[in-house]
């Protein structure tokens, strides 16, 4: 037995083991259940007592010379790191930092505000949450008025009488800012709106809306056309042309919508503006008294203009934009679009 394991022993030191199939075929004839230094075990325990001690000596060093030699050669195989040289080119560029830009209804909220602030506007806050009084009951909705239906209002669930909603315009911070301000008024109010529509390309139920509103004495319906048609040609470029249409809203009066040279088609006609040549953007008119009175401002003194429109119809027209949705999905196909935009 002896004479087996020097024999193997030198077999084994003179083994080169440089793959890993020929390390693992080393440790398949040498080390495993069935291999050749586990059977020289089994057969020690045959052996006569007073051999045990050389013989079990010189097989443990058999056994330890076969194993140093796996792990050897299985330490040599391995990478020295998780990317080995020949993988790491060091002159490639390194991969470009992904810089983030701003959503395109901020984009177009700041310059709207931008706009209005450089002939002395000022952007004024309010609530999202709003009680009926300021989203309605102050600019003369009555009672009964259809826009307070379950249908077009979230309304909050309280447990008192008082009704709370989410603010269907924001139109009702022009309320806030004559209530606790003194004339004269001159104030924009950018802010999100909610509505109960049902989401399309051209609806959603919430989107972006700036309220303007000025008071003062001798307000008129020429200083609101002036005002907002510097508003569209600082947006759109001097050759943008604007037209007034008679319409109704509870707290202005008279009260006019506005449309503007359709931009997708130049005013020559296309789906976009159903072929008319021309796209509603606002809501405008003269402040109802009623309204000036509900907020403590004598309508006697004082005359004043307010406007609504989106931001997103304006962005849309602004940025070609044909579907609502695209705002607010976080789509980052879309989002990234508007990087070379400040
Ligand atoms: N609040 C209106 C809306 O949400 C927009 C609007 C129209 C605002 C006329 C006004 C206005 O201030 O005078 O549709």
């Amino acid at each position: 037995m002896e004479d087996k394991i020097k024999s193997y022993l030198d077999e084994i030191n003179g083994i080169a083991i440089s793959t890993d199939e020929q390390a693992e075929q080393f440790r398949l004839k040498y080390l495993s259940k069935k291999g050749l230094i586990t059977s020289l075990f089994d057969e020690f325990k045959t052996i006569a007592p007073e051999q045990r001690k050389t013989i079990g000596k010189i097989l443990n060093e058999l056994k330890q010379a076969a194993e140093l030699k796996l792990s050897e050669a299985k330490s040599a195989s391995q990478p020295t790191s998780a990317v080995s040289n020949a993988q790491l080119d060091l002159s490639l560029p390194s991969d470009p930092f992904n810089l983030g830009s701003r959503h395109p209804i901020s984009i177009i909220r700041k310059q709207m505000t931008d706009i209005f602030t450089k002939i002395g506007f000022v952007v004024s806050e309010g609530p999202e949450i709003e009680d009926d009084w300021h989203n309605f009951g102050a600019l003369n909705f009555p009672a009964d008025h259809p826009a307070r239906d379950m249908q077009d209002t979230f309304f909050v669930e309280t447990e008192g009488d008082e009704k709370w909603l989410l603010r269907t315009h924001t139109s009702s911070v022009q309320v806030r800012v004559m209530e606790n301000q003194k004339p004269p008024i001159r104030t924009i109010s950018p802010g999100r709106v909610y509505r109960n529509e049902t989401i399309s390309a051209r609806a959603h139920c919430q989107f972006h809306q700036v309220e303007g509103l000025y008071i003062d004495e001798g307000v008129s319906f020429a200083d609101l056309k002036q005002t907002l048609y510097y508003f569209v040609q600082e947006m759109f470029g001097d050759k943008i042309e604007i037209r007034f249409r008679p319409s109704f809203f509870p707290f202005t009066e008279p009260s006019a919508e506005m449309d503007i040279t359709c931009l997708i088609c130049e005013g020559k006609g296309c789906p976009v503006c159903k072929h008319s040549g021309w796209v509603e953007i606002l809501g405008c008119g003269m402040v109802h008294p009623n309204v000036l009175d509900n907020c403590k401002i004598d309508s006697k003194v004082y005359t004043g203009f307010a406007f609504g429109m989106g931001i997103e119809r304006i962005a849309m027209l602004k940025f070609r934009v044909n579907d609502l949705r695209l705002f607010f999905e976080n789509d980052m196909r879309f989002l990234s679009q508007f990087k070379s935009v400040i």
